[in-house]
C-alpha cells in the first residue's frame, strides 16, 4: 500500500495546478494513466477566456457565460470564477507561459463564438501545450510531488457508513498489479468523456473514468446530457481527431457547403460565429439535408479580409497540420465535421471542488460546478480548472488539518479472475457503444433514439460486468467499463430532460420548459 496525504488522479491543467499548490503543505502523489503530458489540456488551442482588456469587463464576461448556459448556470459560481480569472492567469505568467503579444507588448486576445469581446488569451494556437509544459516544469523540481505514470485508477475506496473517500485502487499497467493508495484527500482530475462517442476531438485518455468511478462510489453526477459538440474537427483520413479552433472563425473564416454556399447566414445573425450548439446543429442539418460527408471552412484572404500569410502566423500549428495532409489554408477550404468535444456535466461540486462524498474533491472537466449550465462558453474550461483547482487546494489543507491517520486499505481481491483469451470482446464492445452513442445520442436526439440506445447499452453493460469479474483487469477493460457506465448516465440524463435547452436538443420537445429549469442529478440506484 502507498500512503500519501493527497492523491491526485490526472495530470492535466486541473490536477497539476492543484498539486503545485497542495505541495506547499502536503505530500502529493499524481497518478496518471499514460505519459504525464497526455491530456485534453495538451491539445487546447483557442486559449483561456479572461478579462484583461480595459474595454472589456467582468460583467460582460459573466453575461456572455450566462447567455451560453441557457438558464442553468449558477450565477454566483459564474461571478466568482470570472472575477478570479486574471489572478490565476497571472500565476501562469509567473510559471513562464509565453502568451502571444502584439507589437506594442500587450496581450493578443482572440475572439470566439458567444463572446462579445476579444478576451481569449493564448499562446499562438498551442495554448494547452504551453500551459502543460510550464506546469510540468514546475512540478519536476518539487520534492513534495511524486508523479506515477502509466497507472490507471480503477475504483475509489469509500467507507459507506461515513460517506468518506480513503483513496483508490490503482492498476500499474506495466507490472499488471493493482495497488491500494491510501490518502487523506483524493482529487479527481481525470478530464472528459469524448471517447464515449465515435467522433471526438479528445485524445484517447478521455474515457470518463472519473465520472464512472465517482458514480460507482455513490457521488452525485449532474447534467451529463449536456455534451458539447465542436463544429469544426478536420475531416481527413490522416488527421486523427484534429481540431480547427473556433478562433479561426474568430479571425473571419466562414463556413460553406460543398457548393460554396455560406449556409450559416440562414441560421443565426452571428453567422459562422454563432454559439457552438447552433453551429454544430446547423452543420448536422446541412450534411443530412444534402447527404454531404462534411462542410468546409473558407479561410482564404478574400473571405477573411486578412493579408496573405496572416493565418500562418496566427495559427502555425493548424496550418502545419493542414499542410501535412495536403491542404493549404490560404487557398483550399478545410473539410470539417462536428465532433464530441466537452462534457458540461460531471461530478457535482461546489466552488471548492467538494463532491457529495467527504474528502473526495473533483476539479476540471470531470466536475460540474455550475459554471457552464446547459452550454459552455468557449475557452471557459481552462479558466474553471485553474480557479477551482486553486480553491480546492485551500479546501484540501482544511481537510488535512482534521484527518490525522491513514486508513489501512485491503489488498485488491482478484477472486477467480483469469487471463482473458478474447480481447476482441473488449474492442468490439467499445466500438459498438461509441457508434450507437454517435447515432442515437448525438447532436439531435429523440425519445425513440434514446430508448433504443438505453436498451442496447443496458445489454452491453450486463455483458461487460460479467467480463469484468471473470477476467484479470487490463486498462482496456477498465476503460470499456467506464465508457459503458458514462454512456448509460448520458442516456438516462437525456431521457429525463423533456425539453430542448442548450446542448440538449430533442425532436420530440423542441422548446424550453420552466419545469426543467434545474440540474439533472443521477445517482447509483441502490444508494438512493
Ligand atoms: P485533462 O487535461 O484531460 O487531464 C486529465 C488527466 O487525467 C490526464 O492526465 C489523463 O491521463 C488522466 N486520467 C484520466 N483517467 C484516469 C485514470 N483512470 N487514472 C489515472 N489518470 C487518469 N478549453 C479551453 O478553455 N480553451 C481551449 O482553447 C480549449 N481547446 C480545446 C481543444 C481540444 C482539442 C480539446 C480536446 C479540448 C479543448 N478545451 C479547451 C477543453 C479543455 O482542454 C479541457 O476541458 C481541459 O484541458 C480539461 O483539463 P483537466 O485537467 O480537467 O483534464
Ligand atoms: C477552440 O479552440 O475552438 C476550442 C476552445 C474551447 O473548446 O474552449
Amino acid at each position: 500500500m502507498i500512503e500519501t496525504d493527497v492523491l491526485v488522479l490526472g495530470s492535466g491543467i486541473a490536477g497539476l495546478s492543484f498539486a503545485l499548490k497542495a505541495s506547499r503543505y502536503a505530500s502529493v502523489s499524481v497518478v496518471t494513466k499514460k505519459e504525464r503530458a497526455e491530456s485534453n489540456t495538451n491539445y487546447a488551442q483557442g486559449g483561456i477566456a479572461c478579462v484583461l482588456s480595459e474595454t472589456d469587463s467582468v460583467e460582460s464576461h459573466v453575461q456572455d457565460t450566462l447567455r451560453a448556459g441557457d438558464g442553468l448556470c449558477d450565477e454566483a459560481v459564474v461571478r466568482e470564477i470570472v472575477r478570479e480569472g486574471p489572478d490565476r492567469v497571472k500565476e501562469l505568467l509567473e510559471l513562464g507561459v509565453k502568451f502571444s503579444r502584439m507589437d506594442n507588448g500587450s496581450f493578443h486576445l482572440g475572439r470566439e463564438g458567444g463572446h462579445s469581446h476579444r478576451r481569449v488569451i493564448h499562446a499562438e494556437d498551442l495554448t494547452g501545450r504551453a500551459v502543460e509544459e510550464a506546469l510540468l516544469r514546475a512540478i519536476a523540481s518539487n520534492k513534495n510531488i511524486t508523479v506515477y505514470e502509466d497507472r490507471i485508477a480503477v475504483n475509489l475506496v469509500v467507507g459507506w457508513k461515513e460517506n468518506k473517500c480513503y483513496g483508490a485502487y490503482i492498476l500499474d499497467k506495466e507490472a499488471g498489479r493493482i495497488v491500494p493508495y491510501s490518502a487523506k484527500v483524493t482529487v479527481l482530475a481525470t478530464g472528459g468523456v469524448g471517447c464515449v462517442y465515435l467522433y471526438t476531438t479528445n485524445p484517447d485518455i478521455a474515457t470518463g473514468d472519473g465520472v464512472a468511478m465517482a458514480y460507482r462510489a455513490g457521488a452525485k453526477i449532474a447534467n451529463m446530457e449536456f455534451i458539447q459538440f465542436h463544429p469544426t474537427m478536420l475531416y481527413h483520413p490522416l488527421a486523427n481527431s484534429f481540431l480547427i479552433s473556433e478562433a479561426v472563425r474568430g479571425e473571419g473564416a466562414v463556413l460553406i457547403d460543398k457548393r460554396g454556399n455560406p449556409f450559416m447566414d440562414e441560421y443565426h445573425e452571428l453567422k459562422s460565429l454563432a454559439p457552438r450548439d447552433v453551429v454544430a446543429r446547423a452543420i448536422d442539418n446541412e450534411m443530412k439535408k444534402h447527404g454531404d460527408e462534411c462542410v468546409y471552412l473558407d479561410c482564404c484572404p478574400n473571405t477573411t479580409h486578412k493579408p496573405l500569410g496572416f493565418m500562418r502566423n496566427r495559427f502555425p500549428n493548424i496550418c502545419e497540420k493542414c499542410l501535412s495532409v495536403g491542404i493549404d489554408m490560404d487557398r483550399d477550404p478545410l473539410p470539417v465535421v462536428p465532433a464530441a468535444h466537452y462534457s458540461c456535466g460531471g461530478v457535482k461540486t461546489n466552488l471548492l471542488g467538494e463532491s457529495s462524498i467527504h474528502n473526495l474533491l473533483a476539479i476540471g472537466e470531470v466536475a460540474c460546478t455550475g459554471l457552464h449550465g446547459a452550454n459552455r462558453l468557449a475557452s471557459n474550461s481552462l479558466l474553471e480548472a485553474l480557479v477551482v483547482g486553486h480553491n480546492a487546494a485551500g479546501k484540501a489543507r482544511e481537510i488535512l488539518g482534521e484527518e490525522k491517520e491513514f486508513r489501512a486499505i485491503e489488498p485488491w481481491n482478484p477472486g477467480n479472475a483469469k487471463d482473458s483469451d478474447e480481447a476482441v470482446v473488449v474492442v468490439h464492445n467499445q466500438k459498438e457503444i461509441r457508434h450507437l452513442m454517435w447515432d442515437y445520442v448525438g447532436i439531435v436526439r429523440s425519445d425513440k433514439r434514446l430508448s433504443r440506445a438505453k436498451r442496447r447499452i443496458a445489454n452491453l453493460n450486463e455483458e461487460i460486468r460479467q467480463y469484468y469479474w471473470d477476467f484479470i483487469l487490463t486498462s482496456e477493460l477498465v476503460e470499456l467499463r467506464n465508457i459503458a457506465t458514462v454512456a448509460e448516465i448520458i442516456v438516462d440524463s437525456a431521457m429525463s430532460r423533456k425539453e430542448s435547452r442548450g446542448l440538449h436538443y430533442s425532436l420530440d420537445y423542441p422548446s424550453k420548459s420552466d419545469q426543467y429549469l434545474k440540474d439533472t442529478i443521477v445517482e447509483r440506484p441502490w444508494l438512493r
